[in-house]
């Protein structure tokens, strides 16, 4: 069925879903690793088939999402609450279960038109909702052919992907009447600083404090008008083709532990030097930065506890070469290059010392400087997330598996983000979203059309 473009969406239902217990009011601080991320808001999306069962309609689900929504706030109240500054200037949550917006829509289009490659065209703005109010908003959407999807838009200064996602498996569960898996942890002292704080000079290459908020950015703006703003692009890369960049990133380490890169690292390995590729100017610098998750760095004892905390706890070190450096590099060595940038951050030290390098510097806030560097077709700068945790199988609310799911995050950067996905047959493919200039989305395409296939339904 050939794909629909520019179809309707109309809300048919606004409604606000609140914990079903009474909340005592109350703030809850942000973690100076809260305090690093810029208020950007992070989507998220689930497609499912029309249920074959006939008792199931648009009403019946819409009524258990609610339902199951409801009683998750209990525990997740974060997501309940409101964002505010407060009087040191910094934002703050109120937890006063406003509630989480929960819009009805219905889409003038079959899940099989959806052209889910280009999520500009039928995501932004349509599946997934604008939150205007509160930390978390919902969208419902039935589709012509039965089918629904299910939208989130939360409030990345509240929650990281890891923290999403246990809330959304939370939120399946609970749906499902089944036992809830894991109750979030909101114990900010976790992650309190060092008294005296210390922290490593490599930290100050990676982030950078902020006088204020900064003021809506010109240049990108210049840049949408030129059309030089990144877009956003889904892939299916199939599983043999991760694993074949992985053999080629290993190649000459036969002689040490079998796979010593993981499909990640070769993942992105290969990435670095595509975009290097776009780019003529040999001697200016391509950047690379990784979003790594310090739950596990920072487990010592507490395991269970770090392990179900609920906030941000990410860093995301980069690294940079030369353009020209990267197009003559193989993969094994650029693979290494990734490997040894994420060594120095994969620590709890590290981690520790971005905790005291905030408090140091509080109440200015400080951002990553991969997210706030300048983007210019010469010197290209881009961030991979690992969604490789993502649950998709298990975002089941009753009526089966979603046929498909991916984060949808154009996050306002002119550095560009990239995010692997499992795909949700479950059989080792990959989901990527991409969020990147126009000129690296062609050369992506030019160069590695065997790896990066525009996402079509025919792979559902
Ligand atoms: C302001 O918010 C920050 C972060 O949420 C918190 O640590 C701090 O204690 C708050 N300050 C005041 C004066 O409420
Ligand atoms: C990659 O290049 C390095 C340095 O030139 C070389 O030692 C290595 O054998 C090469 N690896 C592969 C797999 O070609």
């Amino acid at each position: 069925m050939a794909l629909k473009q520019g179809f309707e969406v109309k809300v048919t239902l606004t409604q606000v879903v609140a914990a079903v217990l009474p909340m005592q009011e109350h703030w809850l601080p942000l973690s100076n690793l809260d305090l690093l991320l810029p208020p950007v808001d992070v989507g998220v999306f689930f497609c499912y088939k029309n249920p074959s069962s006939a008792a199931t309609t648009f009403g019946s689900m819409t009524s258990a999402l609610k339902k199951a929504l409801a009683q998750t706030l209990v525990s997740y109240y974060a997501f309940a609450g409101e964002m505010v500054q407060n009087l040191s200037g910094e934002p703050e949550l109120l937890c006063n279960n406003r509630g989480v917006d929960f819009v009805e829509a219905f889409a003038d289009i079959e899940l099989r038109q959806l052209d889910l490659y280009n999520p500009d065209e039928s995501v932004e703005g349509k599946l997934v909702p604008q939150k205007e109010q509160g930390v978390l908003s919902v969208q419902a959407t039935q589709l012509k052919c039965g089918g629904l999807v299910i939208g989130c838009t939360f409030d990345h200064r509240v929650a990281d992907a890891y923290s999403a996602n246990m809330f959304l498996v939370s939120w399946a569960e609970m749906a499902q009447s089944m036992p809830v898996t894991t109750l979030p942890s909101h114990r900010r002292s976790l992650l309190s600083s060092r008294r005296p704080g210390h922290f490593d000079i490599s930290i100050n290459d990676m982030y950078m404090k902020i006088p204020q908020m900064p003021p809506p950015d010109k240049e990108l703006n210049d840049h949408i008008n030129n059309n030089q703003a990144p877009i956003s692009r889904i892939y299916y890369v199939k599983a043999e083709q991760v694993h074949q960049l992985q053999s080629l990133a290993n190649d000459d380490k036969r002689g040490s532990k079998k796979f010593v890169r993981t499909k990640l690292e070769a993942f992105t390995a290969f990435l670095w030097k595509l975009i290097a590729k776009g780019t003529d100017a040999g001697d200016k610098y391509c950047r690379l930065g990784i979003v790594v998750d310090g739950r596990t760095r920072l487990n010592d004892g507490e395991e269970s506890m770090m392990n179900k905390y609920f906030g941000n706890v990410l860093s995301i070190p980069f690294g940079e070469k030369r353009n020209k450096e990267l197009k003559e590099m193989n993969l094994s060595m650029i693979a290494d290059e990734v490997h040894n940038f994420l060594d120095g951050a994969v620590t709890r030290e590290h981690f520790l010392g971005l905790i005291d390098y905030v408090e140091a510097h509080r109440p200015e806030p400080a951002f990553s400087r991969i997210y706030g560097s300048k983007v210019t077709r010469e010197e290209p700068a881009f961030v991979v997330s690992s969604g490789q945790q993502f649950p998709i199988r298990k975002i089941d609310f009753g009526w089966g598996v979603p046929v498909f799911g991916s984060y949808h995050f154009p996050w306002g950067a002119q550095s560009g983000f990239v995010m692997p996905m499992p795909c949700a047959s479950g059989n080792g493919d990959w989901i990527v979203y991409m969020h990147l200039r126009q000129e690296q989305i062609e050369v992506i395409e030019l160069k590695a059309p065997h790896v990066f296939r525009p996402f079509s339904h025919d792979y559902l």
